[in-house]
């Protein structure tokens, strides 16, 4: 039996998101394909730990210079308390269904300060030989469904690239060029180095254009087949 941690980073309702219509088709699907897995869903907009503010990084400068956690004061041990939680919640499941949209070329905040709690040295990576990360997680997987307004496909890009340049807008294709999914290769990386290496993203692109209906059936159909064996 497997534990599954579904991550929602949306504030939003599903009637809405295009990226919680796919998760929840990729979660549907896989409850009746595996009834004996549990799943257990948190919303990272609810998530009650801190983030790296002044009191949690008072307390890593404590704990980094030697000192032990029972002489941290009240307000850090709270702190690192909540954070710990959250870093015990996720290494007691085995397989992350992350769902998010891309909001300025990345994803919500939330979602980056829950990766920064998770990637935690000692507890799911560790500074292995002259210095490398390795990770700690074993035998994981990991799901990143994201959706888009825009199109980040490179051929497709190519193509926008040149009716830009058509249009001898210097400073339109300067923009064009600077744009890219910046968030994705963060999950990756940070699932990666924590030793989740077992990662498919489904990336619901083109939800601000005419095509965005046909694309998020594909997207729908790809979650559905990949939920029922994963
Ligand atoms: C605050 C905000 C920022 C956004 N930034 C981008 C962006 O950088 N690139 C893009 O392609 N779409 C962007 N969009 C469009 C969303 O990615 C698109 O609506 C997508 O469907 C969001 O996922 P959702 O349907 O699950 O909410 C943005 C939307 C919002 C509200």
């Amino acid at each position: 039996m497997s534990k599954v941690l579904v991550i929602v980073a949306h504030p939003g309702l599903a009637e809405f998101s295009k990226s919680q219509q796919v998760l929840k088709k990729f979660v549907d699907t896989y409850t009746t394909y595996h009834p004996t897995d549990e799943i257990n869903t948190i919303n990272l907009y609810d998530l009650d730990a801190p983030d790296i503010d002044s009191t949690v990084y008072a307390a890593f400068g404590k704990l980094m210079s030697g000192s032990d956690f029972s002489s941290l004061n009240d307000e850090e041990k709270i702190a690192l308390g909540k954070r710990q939680a959250v870093i015990d919640q996720f290494i007691a499941h085995d397989k992350y269904v992350f769902a998010a949209p891309m909001w300025e070329f990345s994803f919500p905040a939330v979602l980056k300060k829950y990766l920064d709690i998770i990637c935690a040295a000692k507890q799911t990576f560790s500074y292995g030989e002259a210095g490398i990360p390795e990770g700690l997680l074993k035998n994981r997987k990991a799901i990143f469904i994201q959706a888009s307004g825009g199109v980040y496909d490179p051929e497709i890009r190519k193509e926008i690239r040149q009716q830009i340049s058509n249009l001898n807008r210097s400073e339109v294709l300067y923009a064009y060029d600077t744009l890219g999914n910046f968030g994705e290769p963060i999950v990756k990386a940070t699932l990666a180095i924590m030793g989740v290496i077992d990662y498919q993203h489904i990336f619901v692109g083109a939800q601000a254009k005419s095509n965005a209906a046909e694309v998020l059936a594909v997207k729908m159909h790809e979650a559905e087949m990949l939920a029922k064996s994963w």
